[in-house]
């Protein structure tokens, strides 16, 4: 079989990753690269083929004619980026969480995604952490009985973290579907934040699920300390509560479950040379055998739109039924009406982002 070609689009941080993994996978070659930065693509051609590289995204991809269009940039130009690989004609779209910063763009995203007929896949890599892979087995063998509740809470501002704590917990919990979702927010200094993942500093939100699940989500600057782990960015503490137990995962260090046949705990630690194989193989399965993505994009679509439904809890007040019947700025929207008014942080560490 030959490899399918892969360009990559923005070589930051995530977009080296995607690179070297790509590379390391026997299915794939990556044959192109685009950055704005010139010295970006200039690291990492010397590591590849002779690749066709280039500053202009559509100019790349309609010389290279990429089989997997992957795009790791920031992310205020997703629909620009989706554009380009429909138009290139690549099979599978693979691009980084948030699916967008607003629901104009979600649902112009969504609508290119559908019409196109296109693939396409978002990075909830964690999900191949030995120990999320642990409590998901845990939860799913019954240990803990009938799933309940689902909780996740985290440090990290909410485009960053909001779609990652919702994939996980759903993932627990067999993707319930939402029906609805009430929050609150506090907090503008993420909004004008220079990496551009515009987010209120703290939210804390209810959702209500199919089946009776509750998910209860905290995420920011007033969320709790996870104190079993010290890197700042990873205290995140993700679980399930069922009618016999619990089942929680720490991003930065281990899992516990609490069960009627005993106390289970584990190492484990979120590291992308060790989540990144897994997710890039099951694109591989579903470009190879159709096995669809755990993380393909209609599974994602749902985590942003309950992310997306806690701002608009904010705005209009109670309970938000899902789906979102419209689109809006609202980011915007945030700016206009949140309060100047400083979060109270949780513990000093936090004081350095808020
Ligand atoms: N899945 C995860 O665990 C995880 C972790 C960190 C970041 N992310 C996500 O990955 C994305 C990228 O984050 P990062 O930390 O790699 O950012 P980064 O700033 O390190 O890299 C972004 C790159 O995109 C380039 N770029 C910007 N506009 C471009 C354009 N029009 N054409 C080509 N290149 C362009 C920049 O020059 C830069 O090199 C974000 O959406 C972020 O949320 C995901």
């Amino acid at each position: 079989m030959s490899k399918y070609k892969v360009m990559v689009v923005g070589l930051g941080k995530r977009g080296g990753h995607h690179v070297k993994h790509f590379c390391t996978h026997p299915d794939f070659k990556v044959t192109a690269i685009c950055d704005i930065r010139q010295d970006a693509i200039d690291a990492i051609a010397k590591e590849l083929d002779s690749p066709v590289t280039g500053t202009d995204a559509r100019e790349v991809a309609l010389a290279a004619k990429p089989d997997v269009f992957c795009f790791c940039t920031l992310p205020d130009i997703r629909s620009q980026m989706i554009g380009i690989a429909i138009e290139s004609g690549a099979k599978l779209i693979a691009f980084e969480k948030p699916v967008a910063l607003t629901t104009t763009e979600g649902a112009k995203i969504k609508k290119m995604i559908e019409d196109s007929g296109i693939k396409a896949v978002l990075s909830y890599q964690h999900r191949y952490g030995p120990h999320y892979q642990k409590v998901a087995e845990i939860i799913s063998s019954g240990a803990i009985g009938d799933i309940h509740t689902i909780y996740a809470t985290a440090v990290g501002w909410s485009t960053h973290m909001a779609e990652h704590m919702l994939h996980y917990t759903r993932w627990f919990a067999n993707y319930p579907v939402p029906e609805w979702v009430m929050a609150n927010v506090a907090g503008k200094c993420k909004l004008s934040s220079p990496d551009k993942h515009y987010s209120p500093d703290y939210i804390g939100a209810f959702v209500q699920y199919t089946g009776g699940i509750r998910g209860i989500y905290e995420i920011g600057g007033g969320a709790p300390d996870v104190p079993q782990v010290k890197k700042w960015f990873h205290k995140n503490r993700i679980g399930a509560m069922g009618t016999n137990g619990y089942a929680e995962v720490y991003t930065g260090n281990g899992y516990k479950a609490v069960t009627r046949e005993g106390i289970f705990e584990g190492p484990g630690a979120m590291d992308y040379d060790q989540d990144m194989p897994g997710y890039i193989d099951d694109i591989a399965k579903w470009l190879n055998e159709g096995i669809k993505h755990p993380c393909r994009f209609s599974n994602a679509y749902t985590n942003f739109e309950i992310w997306q439904a806690m701002y608009r809890s904010y705005f209009e007040g109670g309970q938000i039924s899902l789906p979102l019947k419209n689109t809006m700025d609202e980011i915007e929207e945030l700016k206009k009406r949140m309060p100047d008014k400083k979060i109270m942080v949780t513990f000093d560490e936090s004081r350095n982002e808020y």
